[in-house]
């Protein structure tokens, strides 16, 4: 047999299996994308025969995959999909693994992907297992592992487990998943800025007045509220998915598409900015819990947990000095709504005629992440037939439109493919995950002293506490809600 390709997934009862990874390694295959000899093996502790694990499998496709579903391709594809039931944190049953996948490779060794989709704790003891079971050794064929978020709970959990990896395996077999980097919005970010020369020039705080990145969510925390108590918006959300989107708005080109180069500019945005001090939380940061947070079962009584949080962020470097990064997320929010707005410099000077005290809004830039994929530029016009009354006009384009509804396909495609390839671009590196540890922590800190702003408390399907508009608004700007559709400007008075 040539070359075999094992995808082993642990944790493989889990939802994200279920909902993700099975159906995005379906789309890849009825894409002809996944290589040669490949076979998805699912690992967890439940009691699935082969042929219960595909019943399982089949439904989560049926749902989630962005094809639809055709009983012929799953057949074939099924063909390839087999399950072992068995604890990765146990080294004999590891090496049962091991072995039912060495047979398969008939001894001579094969590629091999261990994703693991396991609960965090279970990190180090699975990686230092998989190196004790010499099961990551690339004599013959390369071993990746992939490592989903949260990597570490804060930063020193992250540094205790980014050791403890690099004890096993090199940095090159590591693959820390960002699912928001497989986004194609988000890779388009890096197209946008720099396969094009309009944008560059005036990409800096010669011409850009402040920034907003806004994640919000509908859902509040449901049936994870016993994992989510522990962990909170800050940890959830801002630590990896809102920073990887801040780093690529203010990173500076790299010089080549290569995973190094592209990490290295992102290392060097996260260095870059000013950490908030947990004495200056109260004058940086937000914090909020809905209402009814609290009522669902598996939160402590009583609990602090943030489910919203808003900041501002300073980045000290040439090209943003001074301008203002404004970032909120939260759960149960208005919209469902992932966007990134550059808010332009107004013009130095006016010649027009204007009403007193009337501005023409500045230009503006949204970039929607999701659901309404696209990119929003707005500018003033002349209103026809009048002298020289302006109004804010818009430049759209939609994904939907300019490649099909069917264009853009799952993150964890995008990713497992990359992971195959060995293509590390997409994934963060070990020093990129302690460096955005380093500024949540301190925010965190403060969030825990005496200098802790106060818990604000909202109703589900508002944008959050008034508090986080106070926070935008003492600097004259307010947030925009709905990417593309808000009719007020923010600016500066
Ligand atoms: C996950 C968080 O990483 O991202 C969830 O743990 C959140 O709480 C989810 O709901 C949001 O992902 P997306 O792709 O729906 O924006």
């Amino acid at each position: 047999m040539s070359e075999t390709n094992a995808i082993v997934i642990f944790g493989a009862s889990g939802d994200l299996t279920r909902r993700k990874l099975i159906p995005s390694l379906y789309d890849l295959y009825r894409k002809g994308r996944l290589p040669k000899n490949w076979r998805i093996i699912g690992v967890s502790r439940s009691e699935f025969s082969d042929e219960a694990f595909r019943d399982h499998a089949e439904a989560g496709v049926k749902e989630f995959a962005r094809a639809s579903y055709d009983a012929k391709t799953w057949r074939e594809f099924a063909k390839n999909v087999s399950y072992l039931q068995g604890d990765l944190t146990e080294f004999e049953q590891l090496q049962a693994v091991d072995r039912h996948l060495c047979e398969w490779e008939e001894g001579h060794g094969g590629n091999r992907l261990y994703y693991l989709s396991i609960a965090p704790h279970l990190y180090e003891k699975a990686v230092a297992n998989l190196g004790r079971a010499d099961m990551v050794h690339e004599t013959h064929g390369w071993r990746r592992v992939v490592i989903e978020k949260p990597f570490g709970h804060d930063l020193a959990s992250a540094r205790q487990l980014n050791q403890a990896v690099h004890q096993v395996l090199a940095e090159s077999q590591i693959y820390r998943i960002d699912h928001y980097l497989g986004k194609e919005t988000v890779q388009n970010l890096l197209v946008f800025r720099f396969a094009n020369s309009l944008y560059e020039p005036v990409w800096n705080r010669n011409y850009i007045d402040h920034v907003q990145i806004t994640a919000a969510e509908t859902v509040d925390v449901g049936h994870r509220a016993h994992f989510y108590d522990g962990v909170g918006v800050m940890r959830d959300m801002m630590q990896n998915h809102v920073m990887q989107l801040l780093s690529l708005v203010a990173q500076e080109p790299p010089a080549s598409f290569q995973a190094e180069s592209l990490r290295n500019e992102k290392a060097k945005v996260f260095s870059a900015i000013r950490p908030i001090r947990p004495q200056d939380v109260a004058k940086c940061t937000v914090r909020g819990q809905y209402r009814t947070y609290r009522d669902a079962e598996g939160v402590a009584a009583g609990s602090t947990t943030p489910t919203f949080a808003a900041l501002r962020f300073y980045i000290d470097n040439w090209r943003w000095q001074g301008v203002p990064f404004y970032m909120r997320s939260g759960k149960a929010l208005a919209a469902k709504s992932t966007e990134i707005t550059i808010f332009f410099k107004r013009p130095p000077h006016l010649m027009f005629p204007m009403p007193e005290g009337d501005k023409p809004a500045p230009n503006r830039l949204s970039i929607c992440i999701q659901p309404d994929e696209g990119i929003h530029f707005s500018f003033q016009a002349k209103v026809p037939d009048t002298p020289a009354e302006m109004r804010t006009v818009e430049m759209s384009f939609h994904y939907e439109e300019s490649f099909g509804a069917l264009a853009i396909p799952e993150a964890y495609e995008r990713l497992l493919l990359d992971v195959i390839k060995g293509d590390a671009s997409l994934f963060t590196r070990s020093d990129a995950i302690e460096l955005s540890w380093a500024l949540i922590d301190p925010i965190l800190e403060g969030w825990d002293s005496k200098y802790a702003p106060p818990m604000n408390f909202y109703e589900s399907g508002t944008w959050g506490p008034s508090e986080a508009e106070e926070l935008i608004a003492h600097e004259g700007y307010h947030w925009t809600h709905g990417c593309g559709n808000d009719t007020e400007d923010s600016e500066r008075p």
